[in-house]
């Protein structure tokens, strides 16, 4: 598995770089417009809690990996229930009517980002576990970007707001470690693992799909937030 966190590692050093999380980082922007894009995350946020609870997880096992995905399924099930929560916080909980609220999730703003959990789906749906797994790291790995630099936006927002925010502050990416399990012990028995070359294409294939969808619905959100400024 060597081989596939190093692509991991050198995928998430170039999902860093995108513009979006300059963007994040730009103080000169009020903090809530640099989170204006929040709402377009719903199709994710929303759906990756479905990915993990009836895609991913696959009970009863006997298979080892099978049993850690099952389990850091668990992990991730509910985090939907923190994005909800940051979006009243953040004032982006506005009335709009039932048809205008599904037009918004499956309109041509947020269609990058609903492709992210159904892409992971169809890729994972027959695959091992192995490579399953592979998957879950670069999601990982993704997370670990994204959420860093919501963190320090959450916190800018905290002080002015004295409201804190659990999916984009700190303490969803205490939460998410960046990783499977979050243990070094995991980590380094899932380095160990050995693939066949069969699993490692596939492995690759896999990692790559992440990134990229990940990659495609994170300029989609930074196209959003351009093209929306708050009210003040
Ligand atoms: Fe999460």
């Amino acid at each position: 598995m060597k081989e596939v966190l190093a692509l991991i590692k050198k995928k998430k050093r170039e999902f860093a770089q995108l513009k979006l999380f300059q963007y994040l980082q730009d103080q000169s922007i009020d903090p809530k417009q640099r989170l204006a894009w929040a709402p377009c995350l719903a199709p994710f946020a929303m759906g990756f809690g479905q990915l993990n609870k009836y895609d991913l997880r696959k009970e009863p096992t006997n298979n080892p990996i099978q049993k850690l995905i099952n389990k850091h399924t668990y992990e991730d099930d509910h985090h939907w229930i923190w994005f909800l929560e940051d979006i009243e916080k953040l004032g982006l909980n506005q009335s709009m009517n039932f048809s205008d609220s599904m037009k918004f999730y499956f309109g041509e703003e947020t269609y990058k980002t609903r492709q992210v959990c159904h892409q992971i789906a169809l890729y994972t749906f027959s695959a091992e576990p192995i490579v399953v797994l592979a998957a879950i790291e670069a999601i990982e790995a993704t997370g670990n970007v994204a959420l860093a630099r919501t963190a320090q936006v959450a916190q800018e927002l905290e002080q002015i707001t004295k409201q804190s925010y659990r999916y984009f502050g700190q303490h969803h990416f205490c939460v998410e470690t960046g990783h499977t399990t979050g243990t070094n012990d995991v980590e380094q028995l899932i380095e160990r693992i050995q693939l066949t070359d069969e699993q490692t294409t596939e492995a690759f294939a896999v990692v790559e799909k992440v990134f990229e969808v990940f990659t495609e619905a994170v300029n989609e959100m930074m196209e959003y937030a351009e093209k929306h400024p708050i009210e003040e």
